[in-house]
């Protein structure tokens, strides 16, 4: 396994992360129980350390499957990165960061995961009805009581990580270490202002679906009707890849693959590891094998030349993944 520093932190964290929105039995893509027990196993094993969750993730099961299977290991050689603010169980507070949502989030979190602390814990998204002050005020106590060792953020824009950041250095609350986007060879957006704010701020950069939820590992051709079961049953896959632009993206990939005598996934994976900046990768596994490509992915090294003739298709994109300010015009 690699390691990498946790931004501005110096805890190590390894550039491979099990990504838990796989687990649980709410969408028949997922990784039941028993398997994603197998995940979390081989994962451990391999040396990954990071295991990334949500309190919203299959309705709390994905927490809970992680509490279950991390038992028996030494609790201060993982780092849990768990999320706050989507929409999560029934009644009129039952979103967003306000104060009491916070608390009572964070409890059900600590609690699912069989946990004193969580490590990482990220806002999902920016809560466009709460003050900054009430939201981070409460996060940074969280920091001081014990319950929580990091603050992060997932799916923000840039000025709205530069808000958080600047509250922290002039009002003396947490301020983030670790930012996650969507980032992928087939979504390449937050090069433009997050990625750049990040690194000047040294705040770690974790990508989510680095196989844009399966597109890139080549099972989905142009033309053909897709039948996959993520594709039937995941409304995230259909709406945010499958362009003709994507289609020339994962065409390119595979030729370089089928030279280069890899897996699509494995190189599309290799890509994101060979960015300097990228800290880890928060990997979508379903099956334990799919651990066995990315430790493969680690060790490529990609020249430049390569790394540009992969990205060489992209072109720019709608923005996807942070909250539209009702502001914005
Ligand atoms: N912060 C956020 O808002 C946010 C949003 C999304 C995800 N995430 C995090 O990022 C993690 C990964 O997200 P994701 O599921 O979208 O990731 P992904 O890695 O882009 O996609 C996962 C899908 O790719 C396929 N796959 C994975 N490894 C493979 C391999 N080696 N070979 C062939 N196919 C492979 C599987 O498809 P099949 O099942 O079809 O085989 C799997 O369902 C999540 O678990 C979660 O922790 C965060």
């Amino acid at each position: 396994m690699q390691y990498a520093k946790l931004g501005w932190s110096n805890i190590k964290i390894s550039r491979i992360a099990l990504g838990g929105m796989s687990y649980g039995s709410k969408e028949p893509w997922m990784a039941p129980k028993e398997i994603a027990f197998k995940i979390i196993k081989k994962g451990l094993d391999l040396g990954i350390n990071f295991i990334d969750t949500a309190d919203v993730y299959s309705d709390g099961e994905s927490e809970k499957i992680i509490g279950e299977a991390i038992r028996g290991y030494d609790r201060e050689e993982i780092i849990i990165g768990s999320k706050v603010g989507l929409e999560f169980g029934k009644g009129l507070n039952n979103s967003g960061l306000s104060r009491k949502r916070l608390y009572s989030q964070l409890e059900g979190s600590l609690h699912r995961l069989n946990t004193d602390y969580i490590d990482i814990y990220q806002i999902h998204r920016w809560d466009y009805n709460t003050d900054l002050d009430e939201f981070l005020s409460t996060l940074s106590q969280f920091v001081k009581d014990g319950k929580v060792r990091y603050l992060g953020a997932t799916s923000i824009y840039a000025f709205q990580i530069q808000r958080l950041w600047d509250a922290a250095v002039y009002k003396g609350y947490e301020k983030l270490v670790y930012y996650s986007p969507r980032y992928n060879l087939a979504y390449r957006e937050e090069e433009r202002e997050t990625i750049p704010l990040c690194r000047e701020l040294n705040i770690a950069i974790a990508p989510y679906s680095p196989l844009a939820r399966g597109f890139l590992t080549g099972k989905y051709k142009r033309n053909e009707t897709p039948n996959t079961v993520r594709y039937l049953t995941d409304k995230y896959l259909p709406t945010g890849y499958f362009k003709p632009e994507d289609f020339d993206v994962v065409e390119n990939l595979e030729e370089i693959a089928k030279q280069k005598g890899v897996k699509p996934a494995v190189l599309a994976l290799a890509w994101l590891f060979n960015k300097p900046y990228i800290t880890t990768v928060l990997l979508g596994a379903t099956k334990p094998e799919h651990l066995d490509d990315a430790v493969q992915a680690l060790d490529i090294r990609l020249t430049d030349e390569e790394m540009k003739l992969l990205e060489k298709p992209y072109k720019p994109h709608e923005l996807m993944g942070p909250t539209k300010s009702p502001l914005a015009p």
